[in-house]
């Protein structure tokens, strides 16, 4: 990495991928990483960070409440003090059930799709102005390749697929709305977390070592991409 030091902005910072992302960040004192979660209170793991190199700011958002995304402008507001956030990281996320599309449960799809996409759209439009003030401005939407049309993945899933399907769509809408931000979605593998249990293929270090090296080397020719974390490009 650069002498140049970047503000990052991570949801879902708590556990999984979204905590070693802020992990591997936080090794580097050319980083501060501003990392959202909802009980930032009982967030041990995140506390024990604090004497990492880069700089951990932690706050509370809860991505499936408007009030609390909105409420937390304010805090990031008071932490970069005018600077602006050169990656708004959008990582919580859940999968509910393996369900199907004629067998799935209404009330499981609408929190799905609360979670793993009106949480990143909104994010995207309060957290704007401070992309923009940013000279990297990047926003990252982890996506799945579970959510690509195109790789075929069957029936599995079938509500989760959907909505990262639609944070693929929210991603062209908005490289396609201001092309001069960099926006990619991002499929960070199948990796070993609370979400896709012990026999995914992946370990998390090694998902988000590989994220890393695309997030903080895409420019603006990648936007409005869909890419895996070992920097292949993924169908749509
Ligand atoms: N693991 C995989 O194989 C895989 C594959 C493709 C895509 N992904 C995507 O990668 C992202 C991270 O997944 P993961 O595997 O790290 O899952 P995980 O281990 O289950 O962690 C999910 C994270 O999201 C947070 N979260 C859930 N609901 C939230 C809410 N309402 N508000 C704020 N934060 C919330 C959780 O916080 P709490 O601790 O507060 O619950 C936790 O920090 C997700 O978007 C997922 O869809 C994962």
């Amino acid at each position: 990495m650069s002498s140049q030091s970047f503000v990052w902005l991570v949801t879902g910072a708590s556990r999984g991928l979204g905590f070693e992302l802020t992990r591997q960040l936080l090794t580097s004192a050319s980083n501060t990483v501003i990392a959202c979660c909802r009980n930032p209170n009982s967030a041990t793991k995140l506390h024990a960070l604090q004497s990492s190199a880069g700089k951990l700011h932690l706050i509370s958002m809860d991505v499936g409440s408007e009030q609390s995304m909105r409420d937390s402008v304010g805090m990031v507001d008071a932490i970069l003090a005018g600077r602006g956030i050169d990656y708004l990281y959008n990582n919580a996320g859940i999968a509910l059930t393996d369900d199907t599309p004629y067998n799935f449960s209404y009330s499981e799809l609408l929190e799905e799709l609360k979670i793993n996409l009106a949480g990143p759209a909104l994010l995207g439009q309060l957290y704007l102005p401070h992309v923009e003030k940013s000279q990297r401005k990047v926003i990252v939407n982890v996506s799945s390749s579970l959510g690509s049309i195109g790789s075929d993945k069957g029936t599995k899933y079938a509500t989760y697929c959907i909505t990262k399907t639609a944070v693929n769509m929210l991603t062209y809408k908005q490289s396609k709305t201001r092309p001069d931000i960099t926006v990619i979605a991002l499929d960070p593998g199948f990796v070993k977390t609370d979400l896709a249990g012990p026999n995914a293929d992946l370990e998390p270090e090694e998902s988000i070592c590989g994220v890393l090296k695309v997030v903080t080397s895409v420019s603006i020719a990648d936007t409005g991409k869909f890419f895996g974390y070992n920097g292949r490009e993924l169908p749509w």
